[in-house]
Parts: structure tokens; C-alpha cells; sequence
């Protein structure tokens, strides 16, 4: 089916962290599914990836990425259109990071924006590590390996598609014309808070995940920060300011959205049955994702199956990738 389409190809990866959350449907996931019938789509879990920072713990690796993935499944993602893999499972990964390393500057490497920031925020590990500067060409592998032409990404990693697109052009230019420039496919991400108003984040404990029941998400929202001015329930509040009605504006009706708009400006609606309104769309969002994943929970089996057909199918896309690679650096 999908051999025979010459639909342009992207590739996306995603680090195993385990049960997925809203931040994570709204910024990637639905993009994917609605990518996956005009794209040739490949979908990886980054596990290497992972332990660029994550090395010193790797207990959870195997269940998170199992717990990811039948996410991915549950959110609609079908493997009958894309193909999902494992990096670690693909060693092809590994020597196409180790060739690129030989061609990429240092200095490229140090002046990536995330390198920087994430060596001053993350003080809970020591970062100071050849792999956590290299993590980029790893994903420049990841990419190329493919020969993707997009790259559907966040806001955040479009310093690495920009990357990867150098060390290919520096690499073809050493060894001749092996592989194309490929683009970031940007993700519209609306803005996407936790209920304590920072950035969902599985690491702020603040995510409504995609497997919580109603009464959870209910109870999520009723502890959720609103408008900080808003006191009493006669105080008028200030929807623009309220990460509330963030979330209202991606789950919610365009009735209640508008309701919640002009109610809660003049006090007639109090935040409780804000919540109570936010709750009801969010559940019925969350409903039939809960509903594909159970097939998937009654036989967890089914998944490594799909993930170890699409690594089949990834292994010989890499294994050609890599003996014209071979070839072309005049290895063999
Ligand atoms: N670096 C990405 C992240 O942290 C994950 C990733 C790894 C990726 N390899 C990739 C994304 C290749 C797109 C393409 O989210
Ligand atoms: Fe926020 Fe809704 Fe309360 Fe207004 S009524 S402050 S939008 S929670």
C-alpha cells in the first residue's frame, strides 16, 4: 500500500516518557494523524534520545515506551498508514551519527539554542557529556537516514532541522550528492497549560493525561488556577488571562467558548461551573481515545507486534541508506 504511493515522506520522534498528555495530543500527535494519509509517515521512540539526559535512569524505559506508543495507537495514529519503529533496535542509527560526527563542527554544535539553555535549567544531572552536545547529529541521523523531506516538529526543534540541513549539505559536499534538505513541517501548538498554569509538562506534575477517567480530569480542573483576580465568585473575571479558558479554547464547543468569553466577564458564570463546562468537552474529547487504546491494554502484546513489523519495515530503508552511505565515504 504505502510502497507503491509516492507520497513525500516525513519523519517525527518522540522520547519515551511514558503515558501521553494533553500537551502532547494538541503539539504533535494530532498533527501526525492528520498527516499520515497525504504523507508517507515514520514515527520513532526515541529512546537514545532519551538517554542523552536520562542515562542514569533507565528502569522505566521498556514501559514507557509500550505506554507511549499504545498512546499514539489510542489517539489514532494507524499502523496500517504509518510506520512506527524503535531507534535502538536500528544499529544503522548509531554509524550514521558516528560518519556525521566526523563533519560537524563543535562550534555548530555548542551555539544550538536548546544546548544552552537546557546545560542552565537541568540541575538535577550533569549534562557535561559528549552525547548531550551530539544529540543533534543523532537526530540529523535520525532524519536523514530517511531522506525525509519533512519534518514535522515543534517551535522548539527548528534549530535542529536547520542542523541537520547543514551537515547535509557539508557531508554532500565531501562525498557527493547522497541526501536531500529537509524542511520542518511546523506544528500550529496553541498554547497548552497545566493546571497550575505553567506549560504542561509531565516533569511539573501538572498534565491532564489522555487515560485519565472523568472523575480525574474533573478532579485535575477543580484544583486547576484561573484568573488570579478573580477572588469571590461576584468578582468579574478576565478570560484572556485564564488558563482555564485556554484549554476551553481547544476542547471546548465554539458555544460554550463564547458563553465562557462573555459570562465570566460580568460574573454570571462562576468558575466552578466553568470547570464543570471544560470537564464535560474534555471528557468527550478523551472518550473514544480511551475506547481505541483498550484493545490495546487487554493484549499488550499487539503493540511490540506493530512496532517490530514498522522496525522491519524502517531496517530496510536504513540498510540501503547506509551501503550507499558506505559507498560514498569510500568505506567499502
Ligand atoms: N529531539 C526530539 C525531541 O526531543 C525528538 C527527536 C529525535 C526527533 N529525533 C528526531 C524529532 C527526528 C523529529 C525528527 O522532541
Ligand atoms: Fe477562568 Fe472560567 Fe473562572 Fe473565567 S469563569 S476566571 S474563564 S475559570
Amino acid at each position: 500500500m504505502t510502497e507503491l504511493t509516492s507520497r513525500p515522506r516525513i519523519l517525527s520522534g518522540m522520547r519515551p516518557t511514558g503515558k501521553l498528555h494533553l500537551g502532547n495530543l494538541v503539539g504533535a500527535l494530532q498533527n501526525w494523524v492528520k498527516l499520515q494519509d497525504d504523507y508517507e509517515s515514520f514515527h520513532f521512540v526515541a529512546d537514545w534520545h532519551m538517554l542523552t539526559t536520562d542515562y542514569a535512569d533507565t528502569a522505566n524505559l521498556h514501559a514507557n515506551t509500550w505506554e507511549m506508543v499504545a498512546d499514539w495507537l489510542a489517539a489514532g495514529l494507524d499502523p496500517e498508514k504509518a510506520t512506527f519503529f524503535i531507534q535502538s533496535l536500528l544499529p544503522e542509527h548509531a554509524e550514521l551519527h558516528l560518519l556525521f560526527s566526523m563533519v560537524t563542527p563543535l562550534g555548530w554544535l555548542e551555539r544550538v539554542p536548546t544546548y544552552k539553555e537546557q546545560l542552565d535549567n537541568i540541575k538535577d544531572r550533569d549534562l557535561h557529556t559528549y552525547g548531550f552536545l551530539g544529540y543533534p547529529v543523532l537526530q540529523a541521523a535520525d532524519i536523514l537516514m530517511y531522506k525525509a523531506q519533512y519534518v514535522p516538529v515543534g517551535e522548539d526543534q527548528v534549530a535542529h532541522v536547520e542542523l541537520t540541513r547543514e551537515i547535509a549539505r557539508r557531508f554532500n559536499s565531501f562525498y557527493g550528492r547522497v541526501f536531500p534538505e529537509p524542511q520542518a513541517l511546523l506544528t500550529p501548538t496553541p498554547k497548552l497549560p497545566g493546571t497550575d498554569g505553567r506549560k504542561m509538562s509531565k516533569s511539573y506534575d501538572n498534565a491532564i493525561f489522555l487515560g485519565d477517567a472523568p472523575d480525574v480530569v474533573s478532579s485535575k480542573l477543580a484544583t486547576m488556577i484561573t484568573d488570579p483576580a478573580r477572588k469571590r465568585r461576584t468578582d468579574p473575571g478576565n478570560p484572556d488571562v485564564c488558563p482555564v479558558f485556554d484549554l476551553h479554547k481547544v476542547f471546548s464547543s465554539s458555544e460554550t467558548i463564547d458563553r465562557v468569553n462573555r459570562e465570566c466577564r460580568t460574573a454570571e458564570i462562576g468558575c466552578l461551573d466553568c470547570k464543570k463546562l471544560l470537564a464535560q468537552h474534555l471528557n468527550e474529547s478523551l472518550a473514544p481515545i480511551q475506547e481505541r487504546r483498550k484493545p490495546y491494554e487487554q493484549n499488550p502484546q499487539r503493540v511490540w507486534d506493530i512496532l517490530e513489523a514498522g522496525t522491519a519495515k524502517a531496517r530496510q530503508v536504513a540498510q540501503a541508506t547506509m551501503a550507499e552511505v558506505r559507498a560514498a565515504v569510500k568505506l567499502k
